[in-house]
């Protein structure tokens, strides 16, 4: 990441106040219809079409929490999500059918052209139906939107599939330093 990357105060920004793209505000990129099939160029999975995506959804903390113990294999924690979400990331995308929240994805962002994707999850219910996908492609294009040039993420061995053959991700050489 370079320092020249990132905005200076008072340039146009990405909305990274805690609304949707119905009260955008001036200078925000244009709205992306979320509805839409997604333009990775894969046609809507039939299952999946019954759950809504969303850029900046509604979820609770609660919501979150369930998914992300659900997804990761903890127990359920009590965590702040929306604060930082709504404060310090571009934006999130959330997944959601009548029976509640089955997917998120957070799109941290270091306030300039990188975006991060982090904390994917999917509710076991309805895995394999292309939601993941879904969220990526949401994610990516309000990353675009947002005039950011590079979409990052990074993953276990076994989900080289999702992120290169489903999503779209090149391979690239990264780093990782545990420090606890
Ligand atoms: C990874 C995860 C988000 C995928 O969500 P999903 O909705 O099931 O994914 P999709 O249905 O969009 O998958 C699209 C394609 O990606 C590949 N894929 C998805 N999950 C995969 C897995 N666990 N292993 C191998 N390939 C996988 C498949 O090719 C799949 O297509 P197919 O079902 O026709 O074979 C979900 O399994 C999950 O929440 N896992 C636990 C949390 C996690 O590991 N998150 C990633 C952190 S980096």
């Amino acid at each position: 990441m370079s320092n020249d990357a990132h905005r200076a105060p008072g340039d146009p920004s990405p909305d990274v106040g805690d609304h949707t793209p119905d009260d955008a505000c001036p200078g925000d990129p244009a709205p992306v219809d979320d509805d839409a099939a997604p333009n990775d160029g894969t046609p809507p999975d039939d299952a999946g079409s019954t759950v809504a995506v969303e850029w900046r959804g509604e979820a609770t903390n609660d919501e979150i929490n369930v998914l992300h113990a659900e997804a990761f294999e903890h127990r359920v924690l009590d965590d702040n999500w929306l604060t930082p979400l709504t404060t310090l990331s571009l934006g999130w995308v959330t997944a959601r059918d009548e029976d509640g929240l089955v997917g998120f994805v957070n799109v941290i962002w270091d306030g300039g052209v990188h975006a991060f994707i982090e904390d994917t999850a999917v509710a076991e219910r309805v895995r394999r139906r292309g939601i993941g996908r879904r969220l990526i492609a949401v994610a990516r294009e309000h990353a675009t939107a947002a005039e950011c040039e590079w979409l990052h993420v990074d993953f276990d061995d076994h989900l080289r599939s999702f992120y290169f053959d489903a999503c779209g991700f090149a391979p690239t050489n990264a780093g990782l330093m545990q420090l606890r």
